[in-house]
């Protein structure tokens, strides 16, 4: 199998190359050094092999406030980055199946999260932009599918987390951001002041369980959408807490910072879908997960430093 995947160097393409390479797959995989996706005709160089699969990953975005200050920028590189990726999909490699990832929040706030309603409704207003081109990268492979019968796959992951994220580059995601403050806390002496009053809930998938579902959907399901999540949501506070006993900090130097930004209180995908087509599905316990990844997160960040 030849496999293309951009968003490579990202915390998601990194761990999904891995995979692909140890199945033994040909992957060619791409950042923003190896090909800049908001240039049109960035991948010409690229369409002399017929690839089986495109794993579109790429994107322009960081976690926290990010897309409250960053939304123009956002709609035009989101836009320039997936109009070219599709049009060298349609162009160049009509016979590989694209599997592209989605966004938890394009489904509007109080809906039941469900597939059906990704296109519907309104998204939150702190995330439109980037709800909104995520809405459209779905609506730009219905429409190849559509008119070329093109193939397709549009998965819509809850946050991802586990081993090799990027950890200091960008805003990160609500749990690293929690593993990190409280390990240099435990290393630095530093507060541990979280976003919030920390009774906002999230729901986890692990990058390993993700990976395995991603592989499955695509062995089975075409030209649909379906939502990756654990189908369980828990406090920030209960991730905190969790987090800070695995490593030994006491809870208690947990402090709260209710000024700043949270996003939704709640949201948690609804998974039927995603159980229905993989019924024997078992996840990694939350425990296990968090586990694997602050003692990751603190070989990386504070154990390996000079
Ligand atoms: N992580 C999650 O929990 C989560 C949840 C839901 C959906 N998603 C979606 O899943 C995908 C992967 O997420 P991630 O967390 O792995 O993202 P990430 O770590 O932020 O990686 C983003 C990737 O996009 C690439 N990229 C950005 N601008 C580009 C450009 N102009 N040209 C080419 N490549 C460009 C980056 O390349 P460089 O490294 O070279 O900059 C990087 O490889 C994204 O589409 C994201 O929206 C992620």
């Amino acid at each position: 199998m030849k496999v293309f995947v951009t968003g490579a160097t990202g915390f998601i393409g990194r761990n999904l190359c891995l995979a692909l390479k140890a199945k033994g797959y040909g992957v060619t995989a791409v950042g923003s050094k190896d090909a800049d996706l908001t240039r049109s005709g960035t991948l010409d160089r690229f369409s002399t092999v017929k690839y089986d699969r495109i794993f579109h990953l790429a994107s322009w975005t960081q976690a926290g406030d990010f897309c409250l200050y960053h939304p123009g920028e956002q709609w035009i590189i989101n836009q320039q980055i997936n109009t070219n990726v599709l049009s060298w999909w349609a162009n160049q490699q009509p016979q590989a199946k694209m599997v592209s990832m989605g966004t938890s929040c394009t489904y509007e706030v109080g809906s039941n999260l469900k597939e059906e309603d990704y296109l519907a409704g309104t998204p939150i207003a702190d995330l439109y932009v980037y709800a909104m081109t995520k809405r459209m990268l779905h609506i730009g492979q219905q429409a190849l599918a559509k008119q070329f019968g093109l193939k397709y796959l549009t998965l819509v992951p809850s946050t991802v987390y586990g081993p090799n994220y990027s950890v200091g580059k960008k805003q990160m995601h609500f749990i690293f951001d929690l593993a990190y403050k409280i390990l240099n806390h435990k290393h630095k002496g530093s507060e541990i002041l979280l976003w919030g009053d920390g009774y906002q809930t999230r729901e986890l998938v692990h990058i390993d369980d993700f990976i395995h579902i991603m592989f499955e959907l695509d062995q089975k399901v075409e030209n649909e959408v379906v939502n990756i999540g654990a189908g369980a949501e828990f406090s920030i506070r209960h991730f905190a807490e969790t987090l800070a006993k695995g490593v030994g900090v006491d809870p208690a130097h947990i402090q709260y910072d209710t000024s700043r930004y949270v996003g939704a209180k709640s949201k948690c995908l609804n998974v039927e879908k995603l159980h229905r087509i993989l019924p024997d599905l078992k996840l990694k316990s939350l425990e296990e997960g968090l586990s694997q990844t602050v003692q990751w997160l603190e070989k990386e960040c504070f154990l390996t430093q000079a």
